[in-house]
């Protein structure tokens, strides 16, 4: 399997639709349509008449290997207008403007964009692309929230630079990430439930980094992933989202979400005391360090030096996630702040991952604890991941326990918020 068939689960091949709106992002859609296609779906475009402006029909044809057309007058016999919406599993639309929001929210058929979806009862996933103003515009508003009322996917767009000088909010978010949020889409018809709307989520992800001198330090495998997806799923779910980011692989920040960056455990520590304060849910996603070294050097340790670097002396870092529970426990955070922890396990002679992760909850203390099993080549740096949530029970020895199937990072995460809406915010 290639990575990306593994990291969607989806080996059958797809019927999608991609709708182009007609926006500066528009060329953005030419990777999106290669992310479906070279995964070995069967891809339609649609674009609009504007989108035609900015992308030729060539560029579509050659990409998705199927004719284009934005008129439902071309193609009568084939019923084009009926047959494409009818027979798509997934429709993704991306950019749309203000203007085709509108339209689509509406009801209109004036085009064969807005025409095959309103046949279609597959998901239909929308990522809008526009000025800030726009964006906020309570008309567009007005308009996203009557389209997520009938059951479409509205992405958040990213926040950052836009076609002019300007910068905020209505950026097309990357198309990569567009497909696999149009994939999870469709795994899962409850990824995108608003059910986070008006919390205050902040994540911990990535790892430290503890140095030994300028140019040296003691790091983990950590990629991140999981901890921006989790952002990302709930930034979807309408939370505000605050990321403390450790060093991670190269992620786009999750659209919505603001980011604090931080090297060392004692710096994660500050900024998540500092960001808890405000927050109603904290997930400690973070790989962090356990140890540090006693001394960091000032200048470049070199071999043969007084120093000896066959022995580094460490000390301990702060335990982040038990000193956030004890900071709840002694009222210094508020009482009604929902802690969540992760446990990496890789099981031992004695006991299963799932056994020392049942230790790791009562010893951390926190309201649930998401558990992988990790190893080699498994979950650590990989796309995929999978494992369990356990969940104290009032006046029981052992968690409930929710298991969570392999899947994407995107597709775990969702399986998470789950948990953690229906079990602990509701
Ligand atoms: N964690 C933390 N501060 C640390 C170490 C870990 O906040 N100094 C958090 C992690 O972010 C995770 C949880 O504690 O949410 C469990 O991390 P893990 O590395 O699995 O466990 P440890 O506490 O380090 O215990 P051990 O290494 O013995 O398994």
């Amino acid at each position: 399997m290639t990575d990306q068939t593994r990291e969607t689960a989806h080996t059958k091949p797809l019927r999608v639709v991609i709708g182009v709106g007609g926006g500066i992002a528009a060329f953005k859609a030419a990777h999106l349509v290669r992310f479906f296609a070279e995964a070995g779906h069967d891809v339609r475009v649609i674009p609009t008449r504007s989108a035609l402006n900015f992308v030729g029909a060539a560029t579509f044809e050659a990409l998705s290997g199927n004719p284009v057309s934005a008129e439902v007058f071309d193609r009568i016999d084939e019923v084009q207008h009926v047959r494409l919406g009818q027979e798509a599993d997934l429709i993704v639309i991306a950019p749309a403007t203000a203007d085709l929001l509108a339209r689509l929210a509406h009801g209109r058929a004036d085009d064969l964009l807005t025409s095959s979806c309103l046949v279609a009862t597959c998901p239909v996933v929308v990522a809008p692309a526009m000025h800030t103003e726009m964006w906020n515009h309570p008309a567009t508003q007005d308009n996203v929230e009557t389209l997520r009322r009938h059951g479409t996917v509205v992405i958040e767009p990213a926040h950052g630079r836009l076609t002019g000088k300007d910068s905020g909010p209505g950026r097309l978010p990357d198309p990569d990430h567009i497909g696999e949020l149009a994939l999870a889409a469709l795994d899962q018809p409850e990824a995108f439930r608003r059910d986070l709307v008006g919390k205050k989520v902040l994540i911990s992800a990535g790892g430290t980094h503890e140095p030994l001198d300028p140019v040296r330090f003691l790091g983990n495998a950590s990629s991140g992933r999981q901890g921006y997806a989790l952002a990302d799923v709930a930034a979807q779910r309408g939370a505000e989202v605050t990321i403390v980011s450790g060093f991670t692989e190269e992620l786009p920040v999750p659209s919505g979400a603001s980011i604090v960056r931080v090297k060392t455990a004692r710096d994660m520590l500050t900024a998540m005391t500092e960001q808890a304060k405000e927050a109603d849910v904290v997930i400690m996603a973070a790989a962090v360090a356990d140890y540090r070294p006693a001394t960091v050097a000032g200048s470049k340790l070199k071999k043969g030096s007084a120093a000896d670097l066959t022995r580094i002396e460490l000390e301990e870092n702060p335990d982040i996630l038990k000193s956030i529970v004890q900071q709840r426990e002694a009222g210094d955070l508020p009482a009604e702040l929902t802690i969540v922890g992760f446990a990496a396990e890789t099981g031992d002679e004695e006991h299963t991952p799932l056994e020392h992760a049942t230790v790791k909850l009562a010893k951390k203390g926190c309201d649930a604890l998401v558990a992988n099993a990790v190893g080699q080549d498994k979950v650590f740096g990989q796309k995929v991941s999978s494992g369990w949530v356990l969940l104290p029970q009032d006046e029981q020895p052992e968690p409930r326990i929710i298991e969570i199937p392999e899947a994407s990072k995107l597709v775990v995460s969702v399986a998470i918020w789950n948990a953690i809406a229906d079990n602990l915010l509701s």
